[in-house]
This record gives C-alpha cells, structure tokens and sequence, in this order.
C-alpha cells in the first residue's frame, strides 16, 4: 500500500503508509487519522461502521461457485474491454468487488494498473484482499467502504467496473477523470433462466436494470450483450449459485425444495454489458 490512491474518509486528505507499514495515516498536520492493515492486507474506511453487504456465507457460496470456472467468460470480456481502453499505467476501481473474482482477474491481466476493489461487506473484502496476497497480486489493493462514498479524491480513477452491483452515478462521476470509462456488467434478459424453470410455475424475463447512468454527464459509447449455456453437474453447485441470487431471498421453501432435489440443471447465462465515458 506504498502507492496508494485512498483518501482519508474523514478529512479527505491523502493516505500515505505509516513508519512500521501496518497502518495508513492522513497528512492531516495536527492529530492524523489513523487505519490500520489488517492482516489479511485489506483496509476499513467504511466511516459509518454499520456494516452491511454480503453475509460470510454468502461469500463463502459465491466464492465456491465462481471458482469453477462457469464465469470465466464474463472476467475475461471485462479483462478485454479494460485492457481496450487502458493498456498502459491506469487507475482502475472494481465498485462492489464482493469477494474480487473478477478485481483479481483484472490485476492479472493489467499487471501495470493499480486496480482497487471496494465493498461493504467486509466477509468479502477479507477474502479478497487474501486471493491476492496469495497471489502475490501487488497491484491490487481492497478496502471496505460504501461505494456511496468513495475513499478516492475527485477525478483521481481511469475507469471503473460496476459487476452486479449498485451503480451509483453522481459518486462515479466525482472519482472519474475527465474522458474516464464506466463498464457495467448486468444481468441480460434471459439470466439464468433454467435455473427459474426449475424453481417457479410462471418464468418472467428480467427487465432492464433502472439505475443505468442517464445524466448528460456520461456518454454511452456501446452495448453489447455475452449469451452462453452452462450445465452445473451436482445438487451442491446449483445451490451455491442460487444462494448468490437475488431469488436466494424471495422463494418459497416449496419451489426451494423443488432445486434441492435436482442433481444437475443447464441455465443461460446473458449478461448485458455497457460502456461510459465521463464527459
Ligand atoms: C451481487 S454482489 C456482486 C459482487 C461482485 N461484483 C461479483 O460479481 O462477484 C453485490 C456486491 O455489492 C456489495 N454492495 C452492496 N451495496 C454496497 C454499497 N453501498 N457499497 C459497497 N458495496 C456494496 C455487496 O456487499 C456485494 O458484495
Ligand atoms: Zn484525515
């Protein structure tokens, strides 16, 4: 965390590695704030301390499921579209990183960027933050923050990734550069449509997320929409990707136990993704 792009979340003022290295400290003259490194590498600059995000389990699941590999084609369009954009040194953010399946991913393929991963959910962060200490990724850094209020200064990122997450746009506009890219990566209309087969009598498609970037202050600059088929081969796969739906929390323990009896289950998988520029 030599280098690092955070601000202090307090008084705004830059983050720089204490003497020891086991804390970032403001360059506030009177009284600095201190935040210590906790030891799996991660930093808490969530101000309000409330907590909140995605629940250990729920990492633990989505960890499980992603690690099989059935989104490696989604990391790998994100990992094009950056690497399109930004092929030399860049600031890159991963808002809502969750457990940095896809952050990691980036650091790999963009070994020049600094690339940040942020999330409230400090289960995830945690993660996160030991994939790449594992990985010996040292371009990769993860903090736990709302992604509401980003512990980065005005105008300071290349380009953020917003990966099944909440899109806050004025905040995104605050911490991008002039000409800084948005990718959103969303669930497409036909998302995992095997998988609500299986489970309700009458299937609905998924609308169009509502909270896109509509303000003059981005341009759209393309859409484009990935489509593929997976087949999930035990019951235990095919819970670990229910339980990181959104359908986890709204299904009725009848339709749940309709899955729970399932050995295999083929689903689509369509993600829609978009493209900004920062104007
Ligand atoms: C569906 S998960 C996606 C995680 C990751 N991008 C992925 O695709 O594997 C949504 C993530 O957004 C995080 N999240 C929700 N609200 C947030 C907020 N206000 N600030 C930061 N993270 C938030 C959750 O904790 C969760 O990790
Ligand atoms: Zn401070």
């Amino acid at each position: 965390m030599k280098n690092n792009h955070f601000i202090c979340p307090v008084c705004g003022a830059n983050l720089s590695l204490s003497d020891n290295g086991r804390s970032l400290i403001c360059a506030k003259e009177i009284k600095p704030h201190c935040f210590d490194i906790a030891s799996a590498g991660y930093i808490n600059l969530d101000r309000s301390h409330a907590g909140g995000g995605d629940s250990k389990e729920c990492v633990k699941s989505r960890s499980a499921f992603l690690d099989l590999g059935y989104y490696a084609p989604i990391s790998e369009k994100i990992n094009e579209i950056a690497c399109n954009f930004f092929r030399l040194e860049c600031v890159l953010l991963d808002a809502g990183c969750g457990e940095g399946y896809y952050t990691s991913a980036l650091a790999r393929s963009m070994p020049s960027a600094a690339v940040y991963g942020i999330d409230i959910s400090k289960p995830a962060v945690e993660h996160a933050a030991k994939r790449a200490k594992r990985e010996a990724l040292t371009n990769n850094f993860y903090a736990v923050s709302s992604i509401f209020e980003l512990p980065f200064a005005d105008k300071s990122i290349d380009c953020i990734t917003s990966i099944f997450a909440p899109c806050p746009e004025e905040e995104f506009r605050r911490v991008l550069k002039k000409n800084g890219i948005l990718v959103i990566a969303a669930a497409g209309e036909k998302h995992l449509l095997g998988l609500k087969k299986a489970l309700y009598e009458n299937v609905y498609m998924n609308e169009e997320r509502a909270d896109l970037p509509d303000s003059a202050g981005f341009e759209l600059l393309e859409k484009s929409t990935l489509s593929y088929k997976i087949r999930l081969n035990s019951g235990e796969e095919i819970a670990n990707l229910f339980s990181m739906t959104p359908y986890y929390y709204r299904t009725s323990l009848g339709d749940k136990e309709k899955l729970a009896s399932l050995d295999s289950l083929e689903t689509e998988v369509e993600i829609d993704f978009s493209i900004y520029r920062k104007i």
